[in-house]
């Protein structure tokens, strides 16, 4: 088996074993890409939520949060295009019945031509060593240009297909390319078909009278159709950006790879609303802040690349992904959009409503561009618990798991922990942690001896244990072990909380920015 499948199963498993997330309704046999987050997994997803909301609203002054319902009215997915555009080409597989995304399939065929573009990159590397110019092996090798020129030229022309709706195009492309369902090898396909991706549901007290709903397949238009409440109550000018975390909701047709592409998800979304003509200024500057906000969680600038689109959304003038390097390869994390006037002058057109703002400045009205950020909570979620999620030998041999999540998204900051239950040291520990707790998320374990809990905590991320032993009812002094560097020293216990919130604060991450 790769070894990537194996770090992947571990971090399935290890989400699992330790609180972070479970398969949906698991006594019934689960819920196809469907998943629930645990004790601990709700703790760190509320804790990243918190740092993007933080790093959005709090640091900046023209920046506000809402809050909107998920059921909308009908007629905004009709306006926004995603009644009729927002569908996935799909192709199944006649022999193996396996169905699969026709975009995907080819995707995946470049990924493998750039994997062979940059074995070469590597094996050069090693040859030339200190002296290898990079750049020029890439521009003038025959066969990194000719891996790179094919990628090109496929994407281009499904591209070109799929924005014509030339669906017998991207088919074909599928078998020019003699592209195989990757589990059976068979190629043998149906025809590429349109898939719409949204859910729908009813609304209303009897069948005749109801109304036909969507479940929200992006936040964003919550934020879109309440931009001018917010403009007005707020009084913010442009450009001001309105923020969202909620649920959103897809069909995807291959909803693989755990909570990477799961049906319900959540987004965290921001709309930049701007004057015409600025927008592509803006677009450059949130690029950059996004991924500096990436990079400041200290996964490794490594891991992190843009992908610049070529085939655009139908509401984008410009579009990148941050990508991660996730156990299965380097995948979108958050998308980046230039959205024009389109969503709003949608909007316009369906509602009959004016949605347009007055410049002062320019002292016209109009309605504004958008610049989107949108990343999804659960993949940034997958990408700190795979990052992080570390097996290491110890000096003595032995070895322990340890999940090296930043300090302040630690679902758990610290654990209290009794040397032995009795002589009082158990309740010298709980009078720590009642004292703490105001501040921190805590727990406290009595049972195992100490290093099974030391384990347990480094399985969960917690970045400090505390234990009280014999010593500490003379001296008020607590053993403190930190989690990455297993170091452990003797602290008074009126220190705790000064030492706890130098690491585990926000700060430290929104100072970065
Ligand atoms: N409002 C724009 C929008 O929704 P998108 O690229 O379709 O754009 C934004 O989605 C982000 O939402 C993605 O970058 C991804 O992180 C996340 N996302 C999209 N579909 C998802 C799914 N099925 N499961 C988990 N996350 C998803």
């Amino acid at each position: 088996m790769a070894k990537q499948e194996d770090v992947f199963k571990k971090v399935i498993s290890h989400a699992k074993e330790y609180g972070f997330i479970f398969p949906s309704s698991e006594v019934y046999d689960g819920l196809s890409a469907i998943y629930d987050y645990g004790q601990n997994g709700v703790e760190l997803k509320n804790n990243i939520k918190q740092y993007w909301w933080k790093a959005m609203v709090q640091l900046n002054d023209n920046i506000v949060g809402i809050d909107s319902a998920i059921f909308m009215h009908p007629t905004i997915w009709k306006a926004s295009g995603h009644v009729d555009a927002f569908n996935d080409p799909l192709i199944d597989n006649k022999d193996s019945k396996k169905r699969f995304r026709a975009d995907v399939l080819i995707e995946d065929y470049c990924a493998k031509l750039e994997d062979k573009a940059q074995k070469e990159i590597d094996k050069a590397k090693k040859r030339f060593g200190d002296s290898f110019d990079e750049e020029q092996f890439v521009a003038t090798n025959p066969r990194v240009v000719d891996y790179r020129q094919r990628q090109k030229d496929i994407l281009s022309r499904m591209a070109k297909s799929l924005d014509n709706d030339d669906l017998a195009d991207v088919k074909a492309l599928i078998e020019e390319l003699e592209i195989a369902d990757p589990e059976t090898g068979s190629r043998n396909w149906t025809e590429v078909r349109q898939f719409n991706l949204m859910f729908g549901t009813k609304l209303g007290a009897s069948a005749e009278a109801a109304t036909d709903l969507y479940l929200r397949p992006e936040t964003a238009q919550g934020i879109f159709v309440n931009y001018l409440n917010v403009q007005k109550t707020s009084r913010h000018k442009l450009p001001f950006g309105i923020a969202q975390i909620g649920k959103a909701f897809r069909n995807e047709i291959v909803a693989r790879q755990f909570i990477f592409r799961m049906r319900e998800f959540e987004q965290m979304e921001m709309q930049y609303f701007v004057a015409p003509g600025t927008e592509l200024d803006f677009y450059e500057q949130w690029k950059e802040k996004r991924m500096n906000w990436h990079l400041s969680m200290g996964l490794g600038k490594e891991n992190y690349k843009f992908h610049d689109h070529e085939k655009l959304a139908h509401y984008a003038n410009a579009a990148a992904d941050i990508e991660f390097k996730f156990p299965f390869g380097f995948k979108e994390l958050e998308g980046i959009h230039s959205r024009t006037d389109f969503d709003l002058s949608a909007h316009e057109k369906f509602s009959g409503r004016k949605l347009q703002y007055f410049d002062p400045e320019r002292n016209e009205s109009y309605v504004p561009y958008v610049v989107e950020t949108s990343v999804g909570l659960d993949r940034l979620f997958l990408a700190l618990f795979s990052h992080c999620l570390k097996d290491e030998t110890l000096e003595d041999g032995s070895e322990r798991t340890v999940l090296s999540l930043p300090p302040a998204l630690a679902p758990v900051k610290a654990a209290i922990l009794p040397l032995v239950k009795k002589d009082g040291l158990g309740e010298y520990a709980e009078k720590i942690f009642n004292d703490l707790k105001y501040d921190f998320n805590l727990i406290y374990e009595e049972k195992d001896s100490i290093g099974k809990r030391y384990r347990r905590n480094d399985a969960i991320g917690t970045p400090f244990c505390i234990t009280v032993d014999h010593d500490t009812l003379n001296d008020d002094t607590v053993t403190l072990r930190y989690r990455d560097t297993m170091e452990q020293e003797r602290v008074p216990v009126s220190e705790l909380r000064r030492i706890i919130d130098e690491k585990v604060n926000f700060r430290n991450l929104l100072k970065q920015l």
